[in-house]
């Protein structure tokens, strides 16, 4: 069972769960003595960064792959989580390069409304789960400390890139989400049966519109600093 560290420190090791290797790769090359394994088929490397002692994984997209890895971690012995990468903007005001960091998550492809349950529930609780509040103020305060917008608030998943103005207004209202991906609630819903605190920072990429398919991709040369440079301000 996870015990809260004393005193107010970072828990370690801390796990980083990057889906794609562009979003964890300045992570891993800033690693000191960095060792590689695989764990249910996920590449799980060890190091330290700022001497705390960090287990980096590469999950893959979606909400299967993200669970698996969320497994993955805890069988390398993370004692919290920490998911990063991109997200589409759904909240009036996100910009391009603004962080999200989530409250709570929910899967907005959970589905079992033709028997009368709400949009997003599965066996009577939320498809996803809360944040951790305690690493995620730490996210917002090293968000902040490198010099970017943040903003809190609840992140919908689900196995679909969105690109649709239609759809991007759809799960926004249904769910009253600020932002869309594809694997955060899935990894928050692992990690509440693993019993494992885990917080997650999404930078906007796009506005999960008819442009996101384009925008998206063009974001993806900053990703990696900028998971670099909020991971190690977390790291106090
Ligand atoms: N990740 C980044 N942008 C996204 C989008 N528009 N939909 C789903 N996941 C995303």
């Amino acid at each position: 069972m996870y015990v809260k560290p004393q005193g107010g420190a970072l828990p370690q090791p801390l796990g980083i769960l990057a889906a794609m290797a562009v979003e964890g790769q300045a992570i891993e090359a800033a690693l000191a003595v960095p060792q590689s394994r695989v764990i249910l088929g996920r590449p799980v490397v060890s190091g330290l960064l700022k001497g705390h002692r960090v287990l980096l994984a590469y999950g893959g997209v979606g909400k299967v792959n993200a669970a698996l890895a969320v497994a993955a971690l805890a069988d390398a012995g993370a004692a919290a989580i920490v998911l990063v990468g991109t997200a589409g903007g759904l909240a009036a005001g996100l910009k391009t390069g603004d962080a999200v960091v989530a409250t709570d998550l929910i899967q907005h492809d959970v589905d079992v409304t033709a028997f009368g349950r709400p949009a997003g529930f599965i066996d009577g609780e939320m498809a996803g789960g809360s944040a951790d509040a305690d690493l995620s103020d730490r996210l917002v305060a090293a968000v902040t400390q490198i010099g970017q917008t943040v903003r809190r608030g609840r992140i919908a998943s689900g196995d679909q890139f969105v690109a649709s103005q239609i759809r991007s207004r759809e799960i926004a209202d249904q769910f009253d989400a600020v932002a869309v991906e594809m694997e955060g609630a899935a990894a928050a819903q692992a990690a509440r049966q693993l019993g494992l605190p885990l917080a997650v920072l999404r930078w906007v990429s796009d506005g999960a519109d008819d442009q996101a398919a384009d925008d998206f991709p063009k974001f993806l040369a900053h990703i990696a600093d900028l998971d670099l440079a909020a991971v190690k301000a977390m790291i106090v």
